[in-house]
């Protein structure tokens, strides 16, 4: 069979499944059958595919049609302007923590040699992206999941970045080190009872979503062990959840943060924020 009719046959089970993206799914789950990039795929669609080829296709395409979300199914997620490896072990990155990485690289000229901890690194995009714009910069990077750790040094590793990053399995509660000019955190945020209403989300790892009843345990447990980890004016550059503007900000400031900047994310929620300790 060709490859344009496996494709069609894909669309259709997809469809029927409800995954409003079938037709760009199909397409990179061929390509990563036959190993081929989506361009090369659809310039090769009457080109036919093996018995073996075509098994593990829809074997794939099986898999998304449970809603496993398609960066688990080919292990790569793109974000800023890198590569990342995925699995189920870690959030899969999202275009909307871009902002974090945005908004550190603003606070970083190229030649300055600043001190960052990441906490929560998961997969390691953030720390990754920003270190690669900033070659002077080193990184700590904590996770309280040791398999997370484990697939960031493989990404560190495949961005060149080994040296430059030190990994602790560690709670933030348990952290202590030296004094760091910037802290940045995508922690847990979604409140415990709404995670199993998140769909396609429910694969991902639940330490990397549950923020407690309120949403707001881990972002608090930052919020506090950042005054003792940042140094006077360092930055804690904040993701939070698009309801939790108002709690975060009154919480920073209770521990003498100054609010620098909120940002918005694409669907115009605050998401982002940077805060000054200054005391
Ligand atoms: C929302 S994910 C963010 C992952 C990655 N930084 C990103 O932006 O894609 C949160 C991460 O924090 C870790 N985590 C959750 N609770 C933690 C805690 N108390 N201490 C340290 N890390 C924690 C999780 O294992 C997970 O990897």
């Amino acid at each position: 069979m060709k490859i344009i009719d496996n494709l069609k046959d894909g669309y259709e089970i997809l469809k029927e499944n409800n995954i409003s993206t079938y037709k760009i799914d199909c397409e990179i789950l061929m390509s990563k059958t036959l190993n081929m990039s989506r361009e090369e795929i659809l310039l090769n669609l009457e080109k036919k595919i093996k018995e073996e080829e075509k098994k593990k296709y829809f074997i794939l395409i099986n898999r998304r049609k449970k809603n496993e979300p398609i960066a688990y199914i080919t292990n790569n997620k793109d974000f800023w302007r890198g590569s990342f490896i995925t699995n189920k072990n870690v959030l899969i990155p999202r275009p909307d923590s871009e902002h974090l990485v945005e908004q550190t690289l603003k606070l970083i000229q190229k030649n300055q040699a600043k001190r960052i901890l990441d906490i929560g690194v998961g997969s390691g995009c953030l720390s990754i992206s920003i270190l690669k714009e900033r070659p002077y910069c080193k990184c700590d990077a904590i996770d309280a999941c040791k398999n997370a750790l484990k697939l960031a040094k493989i990404n560190a590793n495949l961005h060149q970045l080994i040296d430059r990053i030190k990994f602790f399995k560690r709670d933030v509660d348990n952290f202590c080190n030296d004094k760091y000019d910037l802290i940045i955190s995508n922690p847990p945020y979604i409140k415990k009872h709404k995670i199993k209403y998140l769909g396609t989300i429910n694969y991902e790892p639940k330490i990397a979503l549950d923020g407690g009843l309120d949403g707001l345990e881990v972002i608090k447990k930052v919020i506090s062990k950042s005054k003792y980890l940042l140094k006077f004016n360092g930055k804690l550059i904040l993701e939070i959840g698009y309801d939790q503007k108002y709690k975060v900000v009154n919480f920073l400031k209770e521990r003498n943060f100054f609010i620098n900047k909120i940002i918005k994310d694409y669907g115009n929620n605050s998401r982002c924020i940077v805060s000054t300790k200054i005391n």
